[in-house]
């Protein structure tokens, strides 16, 4: 009963997504220290901007052109750079005061999920002043777009998606559980694309970053209901840009190509999941990454095809599509069931390549039931994964995670 109540609401939910003001990003490509970003905010009028970033991003010069050429072309900015890997509430309210104390016009997120994922945050609070972090978290809280202020994505990393996503997702800095601010509202106004932000990402986080746009991809894809033939075709073009160029950027991080299309993928996947949800992989993987502080990519990694095993037959024919889109099984004669083994196999590949373990050394036994309620309520009702659990195949997936958990050596 509980199931189908389950797939009630996600019909419901679908006949909503179509009512939804749906936005892409308007993409800017060039250097973040060339002129485009800067006309692009003169063009609007903007003169008084909060630059939220990372803690990091100043002592690695990378903004630094940036910011010296909006002094020169008179753009008055505050950095707001104040921000752990999982920003949290009291993060995002020091964030909305300094927006106050310069009268600001509008925002630059700049960097990886986690500053982006505040300044969405900031704004949504700016375009709600009344309501705090906890009262926005859910979904469709933030309502009116004309209130939030311009905000400008420069990804600094490929993955995360944030910069076209709706998603917000802030730690309670009290009990350590992440929750999303999700609203089509807070998608970033203009996305910048610049590779060069990227070269300097060292493998192992590149390796994370590189497969949580695959999880989007691919949990958006195997999910489908809520998304159109735009966002499937988007999934599947970002799935197989990952396929081609995660191990070239992983050992090769000065390509410009690979980083480049590293780049691009992580957008589309994020435009393809911020329709169609993500799964019961970010679902369980937000409770662990949130209790053991473990990097959100590395989590969303392991449990990738741990859960694709665990949807089985429901998931199968979308994951066989991805095989042979990706030419892990050109044989048309492969059974469906044979060609998603393929698309499995390949995704433990390339976390072996990468030097991910294919499991958790860390999950302690008295947490596992705080791990399946706060995945449950997290995935059930809203996404529309392809098999909705329930508590034992939660906890299934997390025994065989725990279990699970050599590091496997065998480098590229
Ligand atoms: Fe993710």
């Amino acid at each position: 009963m509980y199931k189908i109540l389950c797939r009630v609401f996600q019909v419901f939910m679908k006949v909503a997504m179509y009512m939804l003001p749906w936005y892409t990003p308007e993409i800017i490509e060039g250097s973040v220290s060339g002129s485009e970003l800067i006309s692009d905010m003169k063009k609007r009028d903007i003169n008084r901007v909060l630059v939220v970033m990372g803690p990091h991003m100043l002592k690695r010069g990378l903004p630094l052109s940036m910011l010296e050429n909006m002094a020169h072309m008179g753009i008055m900015y505050q950095v707001f750079d104040r921000i752990t890997p999982d920003p949290t509430d009291a993060q995002v309210e020091d964030g909305v005061k300094l927006y106050n104390q310069i009268d600001g016009q509008g925002i630059v997120l700049f960097g990886g999920g986690s500053p982006m994922d505040c300044g969405k945050a900031i704004a949504a609070r700016i375009a709600r002043p009344s309501k705090s972090v906890k009262k926005l978290q859910g979904i469709l809280r933030v309502h009116s777009r004309k209130r939030v202020p311009i905000m400008w994505a420069v990804p600094t990393t490929a993955g995360t998606g944030s910069e076209t996503t709706m998603a917000a997702v802030i730690t309670d800095r009290k009990t350590n559980r992440k929750k999303s601010i999700n609203d089509v509202s807070i998608i970033p106004h203009i996305c910048v694309f610049d590779a060069s932000l990227t070269i300097g990402l060292p493998p192992d986080i590149t390796a994370y970053t590189g497969m949580d746009a695959l999880c989007h991809a691919v949990e958006a894809y195997t999910n489908s209901s809520y998304n159109t033939d735009l966002e499937d075709h988007m999934a599947q073009r970002s799935v197989k840009l990952i396929h081609d160029n995660i191990l070239g950027a992983y050992s090769d991080g000065t390509n410009l190509f690979y980083r480049k299309n590293m780049q691009t993928a992580a957008f589309y996947a994020g435009r393809a999941f911020t329709r169609g949800c993500v799964g019961y992989v970010h679902a369980i993987g937000h409770a662990i990454g949130g209790l053991y502080k473990i990097p959100h990519g590395k989590t969303m990694a392991i449990l990738l095809p741990h859960v694709m095993r665990a949807y089985g037959k429901n998931a199968e024919k979308k994951l066989a599509d991805l095989s042979d889109i990706c030419g892990l099984s050109t044989d048309c004669e492969i059974p469906v069931s044979e060609k998603s083994q393929l698309f499995i196999n390949w995704i433990e590949s390339v976390n072996r390549k990468m030097s991910i373990p294919s499991g958790f050394d860390c999950i302690k036994e008295k947490d596992i039931q705080i791990i399946v309620r706060w995945a449950l309520e997290e995935a059930n009702p809203l996404y529309p994964v392809p098999k909705v659990f329930g508590k034992n195949q939660i906890i299934a997936v997390i025994r065989k995670v725990m279990l699970d958990n050599s590091i496997h050596a065998d480098f590229i």
